[in-house]
């Protein structure tokens, strides 16, 4: 009896695993123009990007869907800080970095013309509509630094604070855009890529770890091992390269004490803590 009931029970949970998976793929069969995992992540937000600002102790957010916003240190809820600049809504918030001497935030939005759950017609369009921005938290005020970027995603403030160097997806290049010095207010091209860039997050030694979500010429038969990421020195020269299974598409790799990679990507659901051979 007792061994009865727990037959059913297994077969009751059984039965509830089989509706969550087969109620969404059959609603995406009904309208199959929306892919049900896309259609609702404009209600809870895509984060994109996370940075600290380390002497106030909040917690930057860039939010696909949501815009730039920020958590306070104790934690709780973030608190939306801005969704357009210039009149211009936010529409693929993306990239984020702090300048932590004063506080000044850097973001990017992808483009004007299409969303997260669009960002694979940003790269087929060849759309050129992303813009730089920056947020100042002592006058709450954001504005544009460039505009017409190609799909500026990820991005990383320099190790002296005088530019940032920003992937741009689509074309797979970083560039750089010069806050300070002569240059201020420019932007050139930093480095060429052999894969299509997502974050840029220093090395600690003035460099960059680059995470590729593809290598340019991947082909999807053949040897299962690609480019993962990229170590760029601080003159934009490739220095180390880190390659995995295909299976595996990261999102950002980030240094830590010790020479330890930690990798992040939006398709897998748990971190890799990467050691070198
Ligand atoms: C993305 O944009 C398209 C076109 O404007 C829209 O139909 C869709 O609902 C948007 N997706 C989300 C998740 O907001």
């Amino acid at each position: 009896m007792a061994s009865g009931r727990r037959d059913l029970a297994a077969a009751t949970i059984a039965l509830a695993v089989l509706l969550v998976l087969f109620l969404p793929s059959s609603a995406a069969a009904a309208v199959p123009s929306i892919d049900a995992t896309t259609a609702t992540e404009g209600h809870c937000g895509r984060p994109l990007g996370l940075r600290f600002h380390l002497k106030s102790g909040y917690l930057y957010v860039a939010d696909a869907y949501k815009g730039l916003m920020r958590v306070a240190p104790g934690g709780g809820e973030a608190t939306v800080l801005v969704t357009e600049v210039d009149g211009v809504p936010l529409r693929f918030t993306n990239g984020v970095d702090i300048d932590q001497v004063t506080g000044e935030v850097y973001f990017t939005d992808s483009s004007m013309n299409f969303n997260r759950s669009q960002h694979e017609m940003v790269t087929r369009t060849g759309d050129s509509t992303g813009r730089l921005l920056r947020y100042d938290p002592r006058t709450g005020k954001a504005v544009v630094l460039q505009a017409d970027i190609t799909y500026p995603n990820g991005l990383a403030i320099s190790a002296d604070r005088t530019h940032l160097i920003i992937s741009s997806t689509g074309p797979c290049k970083l560039l750089r855009y010069w806050i300070k010095g002569s240059k201020a207010g420019t932007m050139e091209l930093f480095a060429d890529l052999p894969g299509y860039p997502d974050n840029v997050r220093p090395d600690k030694k003035g460099g960059y770890w680059v995470a590729l979500h593809r290598e340019k010429a991947e082909l999807p038969f053949g040897v299962d091992s690609h480019l993962l990421a990229l170590r760029i020195d601080a003159d934009g020269k490739i220095i180390e390269e880190m390659r995995g299974p295909k299976s595996v598409r990261p999102t950002e790799v980030v240094e830590r004490k010790g020479g330890r990679l930690f990798m992040g990507s939006v398709e897998l659901h748990y971190v890799s803590v990467v050691t070198r051979k």
